[in-house]
């Protein structure tokens, strides 16, 4: 018993050291010009909707959702994400590729997440994968206003859809329009475009 215990701490400790050692001596790539593995995508995918899921509060959106409000949330959205996720003229990110992992589209392909959800991921962001944290550079009220947006990316009211096909130039996406597709954590999201 005592060797096996030994035997245990032994392998632990060889394997920390080995970590330590592959990590500090340059082993490990840190380039951004590669695509995830499947295995990787699909761990890290579940991982953090289980985190996220642990911990965030299941709060109620304290915005209105009014028309107003609506539009307010696609401002904020193209002057602080479209950049990443995608522009309201219906153009995949042209640097959404270049991030590892890639970033999800969220105006081709809206997420279905309930807002409690969307509003944590922002407000909290997400490490080492180039999501800022929106607390630290935009207000709780604007926070609010853009997960209250992009929870209805289809479900828009008319004058909102008429705001954005004025500003825009191209008709909103409506619901039922991404069937089949998939969500924007599919496994195999990076394979098809
Ligand atoms: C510099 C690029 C960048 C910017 C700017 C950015 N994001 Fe992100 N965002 C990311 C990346 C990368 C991820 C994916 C993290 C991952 O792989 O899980 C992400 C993830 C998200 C998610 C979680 C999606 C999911 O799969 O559950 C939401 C919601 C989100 N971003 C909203 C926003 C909002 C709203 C803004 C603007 C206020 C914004 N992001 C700005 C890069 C960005």
């Amino acid at each position: 018993m005592r060797n096996f215990i030994l035997g245990v701490i032994v392998t632990l400790i060889v394997l920390v050291v080995g970590g330590l050692a592959f990590a500090l001596l340059g082993f490990m790539p840190t380039n951004a010009d590669a695509t995830p593995p499947h295995l990787e995508r699909r761990i890290a995918a579940r991982a953090l909707d289980a985190s996220m899921e642990h911990h965030a509060p299941r709060v109620n959106n304290p915005v209105q959702v009014t028309d107003e409000n609506l539009i307010d949330g696609m401002k904020v959205y193209t002057m602080n994400c479209a950049l990443c996720h995608g522009a309201l003229d219906r153009k995949p990110s042209v640097i959404a590729k270049a991030f590892y992992p890639s970033v999800p589209q969220l105006i081709l392909r809206p997420l279905d997440d309930p807002e409690w959800h969307i509003n944590y991921a922002i407000r909290t962001g997400v490490r080492y994968t180039g999501m800022p944290a929106w607390s630290k550079a935009l207000s709780e009220q604007d926070i609010w206003k853009v997960t209250a947006f992009l929870s209805r990316v289809e479900k828009l009211p008319p004058a909102v859809r008429d705001y954005w096909k004025k500003s825009f130039g191209v008709e909103p996406p409506s619901e039922g329009s991404h069937k089949g597709e998939g969500s924007h954590h599919d496994e195999d999201e990076e394979d098809k475009d």
